[in-house]
C-alpha cells in the first residue's frame, strides 16, 4: 500500500493506471474509519482495479464553533486497516497541501438549494466545504467510481448533483448506512458518546423506524408525525436540531403524493451532533373501484 502526503506524489503514482485502462475508485474519508469507511473500501475494491483512500479532515467544513480541534485522529490504526483491507494508495495530505495557503479565499463550490436545507441551515457553509473538498480529491484522483455512506444523505446529493451540474465523469455510489447492533448509525463521533449517551443517541433510530412504520400504514399528517418525533427525542434527553419527512430528491417537505419519501433527523448529545435517516418507499394508493350500477 502507498502513502502519499503530496498531490504531486499521488498523481505520479496514479498515472500509469490511466494509460492501461485501469479503474480507479476513491472513498473520501477524514479518517478515524469504522466499519462503515471500510464497507464503502470493499466495494471499491470489488468494484475496481484500484482503490484510493483519502483522510484529510476539511477544516472548510467545520463552523468556528464546531469540533474540528478534537475530531478523533487515529491515523495509525486507519493506515492498519487499510492494509489488511487490500487497499492500494492512502492520500493524506494536510492543509496546506490542499489549501496552498489561502482557505479563507479560496474559490468554493455551491450546491444551491440542497445546501440550505436541513444540516445547512445549522451549519451555513458546511456543505460549500464539502463539495469544494470533494470536487478538489475528484479531480486530483480523477476516479471511475467514488463512494459515500447515505448516513450522510444530503451530502450524498450534493456530491451527485455537483458531479451532475459539473459534468465531472466518475459515478457517485451511495451505500447503506451500516449500524451497530442496537441500531446506532456508526459514525467516527460516536467515539465522544459514553456508554448512556449511546443508549440514548439509539432514540434517533427508533424514531425513525417509528415514523417509517407510520408512514407504512397509511399516516399521512406528515408535520404531527414531525413534531411527535420530535418530543420523543427531546424526551429521551437528546437536543433535535430537526426531524423532518422528506422528498428523497429534492429534500423539501414531502407531500402526500410523493411515493420515495426520506425520513432524515439530526440531534445533539450534549455538543455531539448526530445525524441519520430511512428511505420509505410507499405503494402508489390503489384507486377505489367505483361501483357502477
Ligand atoms: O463524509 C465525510 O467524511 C466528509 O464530509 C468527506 C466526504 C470526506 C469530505 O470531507
Amino acid at each position: 500500500m502507498d502513502l502519499s502526503h503530496s498531490i504531486v506524489h499521488l498523481k505520479r503514482k496514479l498515472k500509469p493506471h490511466y494509460g492501461a485502462g485501469k479503474t480507479i475508485g476513491l472513498v473520501p474519508t477524514m479518517g478515524n474509519l469504522h466499519d462503515g469507511h471500510m464497507c464503502l473500501v470493499q466495494e471499491s475494491l470489488k468494484d475496481n482495479d484500484c482503490t484510493v483512500v483519502s483522510i484529510f479532515i476539511n477544516p472548510l467544513q467545520f463552523n468556528p464553533d464546531e469540533d474540528l480541534a478534537t475530531y478523533p485522529k487515529t491515523l495509525d490504526e486507519d493506515t492498519k486497516k487499510l492494509r489488511e483491507s487490500g487497499c492500494h494508495y492512502v492520500f493524506i495530505p494536510d492543509t496546506q497541501e490542499i489549501y496552498q495557503g489561502n482557505i479563507d479565499s479560496h474559490t468554493q463550490v455551491y450546491v444551491p438549494g440542497l445546501s440550505k436545507l436541513l444540516c445547512g441551515k445549522t451549519r451555513p457553509g458546511h456543505f460549500e466545504g464539502v463539495a469544494t473538498i470533494v470536487n478538489k480529491l475528484l479531480n486530483i484522483v480523477r476516479p471511475h467510481n467514488a463512494y459515500f455512506g447515505l448516513k450522510d444523505y444530503q451530502q450524498f446529493l450534493i456530491v451527485k448533483r455537483m458531479v451532475s451540474d459539473l459534468q465531472i465523469g466518475t459515478r457517485i455510489v451511495g451505500l447503506d448506512t451500516i449500524r451497530d447492533p442496537g441500531g446506532l448509525a456508526l459514525s467516527s463521533r460516536n467515539s465522544f458518546l459514553s456508554e448512556l449517551e449511546i443508549q440514548k443517541a439509539r432514540q434517533l433510530y427508533s424514531s425513525l423506524k417509528q415514523v417509517a412504520s407510520a408512514l407504512d400504514q397509511g399516516e399521512s399528517n406528515f408535520l404531527d408525525l414531525e413534531k411527535q418525533a420530535y418530543n420523543r427525542l427531546t424526551v429521551a434527553g437528546l437536543n433535535p436540531d430537526y426531524f423532518s419527512i422528506c422528498n428523497s430528491e429534492t429534500l423539501m417537505p414531502a407531500t402526500a403524493a410523493d411515493l420515495d419519501i426520506v425520513i432524515l433527523a439530526a440531534a445533539y448529545l450534549g455538543s455531539v451532533r448526530l445525524i441519520d435517516n430511512l428511505h420509505v418507499s410507499l405503494a402508489p394508493q390503489t384507486q377505489a373501484t367505483q361501483v357502477i350500477e
